[in-house]
Order: structure tokens, then C-alpha cells, then sequence
């Protein structure tokens, strides 16, 4: 798709605007000013561009899937009841909003201390049989088989976790968290290291936008109520603080990752994978932002 192309090129400039992660020591190193993009319709055709086959890690969209699951295994009465779905006004990995309301559940389950509740729930007899279900879950929502994680993310990640280790234990003192805090940590840290393309991504977006059913093979994987909270969720809280901002600007639901990733979910039309790893204050890939807000211009796909 040459338009796909030409707004890559138009947009990559904005990368000067961020920075690459670098709290998580491996992340620091990616391409800045890589940018790359995968659209995929629900009648199968795939359109592409830029740096759309480099892999990159996951990382918080990983939360959409442990979402699903959590809510597939569990209901959503019992995972609401033990975190919430409202937007934080706060930072991705800020703590203060546990302390904010006295004895008060995380705020939802697309920021750090959600989703690690979200995690602790995933059903399995040990650590290695739960994240075999979230790697197993992945590989086929967007599939691909070959999925895996990035060994080196997943170090990097688990040595420097400890933000996210005062939020778990944070949450275990106010029995929000059930469980062994370093075992689900470990799932946690992994499941943000599964390495991913643009092309994954989009079919993640895909699966939501056809609510539920892999639009390749016709198959039911989640039911159309899951994948309508985890749209609305997406929607609410996405792009943590920037959310109410990024719906102004490009209005389709969507989750962000500090890896550079973007997956959007267009309802009943297509999804869409993003990449670029200069990500902005608030987390967030600056020039996939940009890109995705002359894309849905271009082609009309605001939802609201
Ligand atoms: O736990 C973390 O901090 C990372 N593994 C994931 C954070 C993330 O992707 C936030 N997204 N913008």
C-alpha cells in the first residue's frame, strides 16, 4: 500500500521526539528511528511497510492476552473483584494510586500492578504450566508458532524489575495479590519478553476486531463479551495517562508497550500492528502515534 508507505515516511522524523526505553537495560537497545507498520483486514489481506518484520518485545500488550485469559478462566465477576477498569491519571508503573484509596484494588488490568493481578490468575498447575498456557495463548491468537521469548529481555527485565516487585508486594499486604509475589513476577517478566512483529500484532488487533473468532480459520478462541470489556478497557486505558488524549487523536481501541509496539483493534474491520521504539514521556511510540493518527484520517477509522 503506498499510502502506508508514503505516511511511514512522513512520520518517521517524529522518533527525534522520544527516546528508546532504558529502564529495562535491553530495550536501550533498539533503533530509534525504526518505524514500521502492518495492517490486516478481516477478509485476510495484509498490508505492510517499513520496519513491520523486526522483532521487538511485546512488553505491556502482553496484558490484552493475559486479559483474555484471565477473564476465560476465571469470569469476569471474580477478575473485576480483584481489579478494577478505571484510567489511573498516573504513570504506567506508579504506585501511589494503590495507596490513593484506602485498601483500593488496581486501578485496571493495562497498568503494571493490574496486570500483575490479572497474571496471578491465569489457571496452571506450577509457574512453567501458566506461562505455557499465556505462550500457547499467544501463538495461536496471533498465529504463529514460533513465538518466543527474547532470553535476554527476560534477564534484563528480571534484574531490574523491583518497581514491579514493590507494587506485587505492595498488593500482597492488602490482599489484592494472592500467591507466591516471585513466581507470578516471573511469569509476568516473561510474558512481556515474548518477542513479536508488527504482523503479530495486527493479527492480535484482528482476532478483537472479529470478536473472538480467528478470521483465518473461522475458529472461536474468546467469546464476543471478553473481547467487547477487553475493547473497551483497551479504549479507557490503552495509552495509560495519554489515553483520553490518544482518543481525541486517533479513537480506535489499542494498546501500547514500552518495546515501540502499537496493536489496534478496529471493530469488525481490521487490526493493525505498529512499531517504533522512540517512545515519548508517557511511554508511548511518539512516531506511531503520529503515523496512526494520519492513518486513521486516510482511511476513516475513528470509532467514534
Ligand atoms: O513491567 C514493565 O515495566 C514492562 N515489562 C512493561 C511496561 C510497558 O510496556 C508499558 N508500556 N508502555
Amino acid at each position: 500500500m503506498m499510502l502506508l508507505e508514503n505516511l511511514i515516511e512522513k512520520n518517521k522524523e517524529y522518533a527525534s521526539k522520544g527516546n528508546v526505553a532504558s529502564y529495562i537495560p535491553e530495550l536501550a537497545k533498539a533503533e530509534a528511528d525504526d518505524l514500521g507498520a502492518c495492517i490486516i483486514t478481516l477478509s485476510g489481506e495484509i498490508y505492510k511497510a517499513g520496519a513491520c518484520d523486526k522483532k521487538f518485545t511485546i512488553q505491556s500488550i502482553s496484558k490484552v492476552i493475559t486479559l483474555m485469559l484471565a477473564l476465560s478462566d476465571n469470569g469476569k465477576e471474580y477478575v473485576f473483584s480483584r481489579v478494577s477498569v478505571e484510567p489511573t491519571g498516573y504513570s504506567f508503573n506508579s504506585i501511589v494510586n494503590l495507596e490513593i484509596k484506602k485498601k483500593n484494588k488496581p486501578y485496571n488490568p493495562l497498568v503494571n500492578s493490574g496486570a500483575i493481578v490479572t497474571t496471578s490468575l491465569i489457571k496452571g498447575k506450577d509457574k512453567d504450566e501458566k506461562f505455557n498456557r499465556i505462550l500457547e495463548f499467544s501463538r495461536k491468537i496471533m498465529d504463529n508458532k514460533d513465538l518466543n521469548i527474547n532470553e535476554s529481555v527476560y534477564h534484563s527485565e528480571s534484574e531490574t524489575g523491583d518497581r514491579n516487585r514493590s507494587l506485587a508486594y505492595f498488593m500482597k499486604s492488602t490482599n489484592y495479590l494472592e500467591g507466591n509475589v516471585s513466581e507470578i513476577l516471573d511469569i509476568y517478566f516473561k510474558q512481556c519478553s515474548i518477542e513479536v512483529t508488527t504482523v503479530d500484532l495486527a493479527k492480535l488487533g484482528c482476532v478483537l476486531a472479529n470478536d473472538g473468532i480467528l478470521p483465518w480459520n473461522g475458529e472461536r478462541i474468546v467469546s464476543k463479551e471478553i473481547c467487547k470489556i477487553v475493547k473497551a478497557v483497551m479504549t479507557t486505558c490503552g495509552l495509560y495517562d495519554e489515553s483520553g488524549k490518544y482518543a481525541v487523536r486517533v479513537g480506535i481501541p489499542s494498546k501500547s508497550g514500552v518495546g515501540g509496539g502499537i496493536m489496534c483493534a478496529v471493530p469488525n474491520k481490521l487490526g493493525i500492528g505498529i512499531f517504533g521504539p522512540a517512545l515519548n514521556a508517557k511511554g508511548n511510540s511518539v512516531a506511531g502515534i503520529n503515523l496512526l493518527e494520519d492513518l486513521v484520517k486516510e482511511l476513516d477509522l475513528s470509532i467514534f
